[in-house]
């Protein structure tokens, strides 16, 4: 079966981390957030966890050696040797040309960069309402994708708490932080022919169904 070697990019907000559950579910993907690693580094008040906290905080980026480090290790384990679900990396030219390294070096390729789009003030409004489960890190929206019960994981029970990075100045650092330094990739993906976009702003079951049809054909061209 051909490998599926994949990147989410996009916007806070976008619907990175919504997509990505549905698509370890239909795929059984190994899935690496940056962000949930980061987060849980955090909690566990790990020495990266005190290295990127400032930097998370603050809504910036946290350095490119940082988190390379944390993909390499993932890659030299052997766990993503049939294929990966990276969300929310790469985010600088820097971190693509590493991914592009470590891959290369195995002789691999990414499948695709698959791109969702969403407007500044669209995000602003979902990330406001955002909770996330403590247990999984299962998405909800209290407007648009309500759990059943209020703060309470339709799929595993636990809490449902607020990002500490969701509050509405530092959303509006990391947008800013976005475009500087992470939209970019744009470019750089198309250039080599690995982009594939899809509108953040349909629904969430929209949105996965042209992912999936997308990946469809991905595999199909690969095959021939
Ligand atoms: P990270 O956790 O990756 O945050 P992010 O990129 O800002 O993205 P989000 O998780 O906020 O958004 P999402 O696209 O996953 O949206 P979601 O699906 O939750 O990174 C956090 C921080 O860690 C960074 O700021 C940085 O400091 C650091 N970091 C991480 N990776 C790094 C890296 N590689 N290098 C350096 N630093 C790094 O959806 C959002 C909301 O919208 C939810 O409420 C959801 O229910 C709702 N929603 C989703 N889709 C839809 C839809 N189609 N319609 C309506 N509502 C929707
Ligand atoms: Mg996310």
């Amino acid at each position: 079966m051909t490998e599926r070697n994949l990147v989410l990019l996009g916007p806070p907000g976008a619907g990175k981390g919504t997509q990505a559950e549905r698509l370890v579910g239909d795929f059984d993907l190994p899935y690496y957030s940056t962000g949930i690693i980061l987060r849980e580094a955090v909690e566990q008040d790990t020495e990266l966890g005190t290295q990127a906290k400032e930097y998370m905080d603050r809504g910036d980026l946290v350095p490119d050696e940082l988190i390379c480090n944390v993909i390499a290790e993932r890659f030299d384990s052997g766990e993503a040797d049939y294929g990966f679900l990276l969300d929310g990396f790469p985010r600088t030219v820097g971190q693509a040309e590493m991914l592009a390294g470590a891959l290369e070096k195995r002789e691999r390729s990414l499948t695709a960069a698959l791109l969702i789009e969403a407007p500044d003030e669209e995000v602003v409004r979902r990330l406001s309402g955002r909770r996330t489960c403590v247990k999984n890190n299962h998405v909800y929206h209290v407007e648009f994708d309500p759990p059943k019960s209020e703060d309470v994981c339709d799929q595993d029970g636990s809490r449902l708490v607020q990002r500490d990075d969701d509050q509405p100045e530092t959303v509006r650092k990391r947008l800013s932080v976005y475009h500087e330094q992470t939209a970019p990739l744009i470019d750089w993906y198309s250039e080599k022919g690995l982009l594939r976009r899809f509108d953040g702003t349909r629904t969430p079951e929209e949105v996965h169904s042209h992912i999936r049809a997308t990946l469809a054909t991905l595999a199909l061209e690969a095959e021939i």
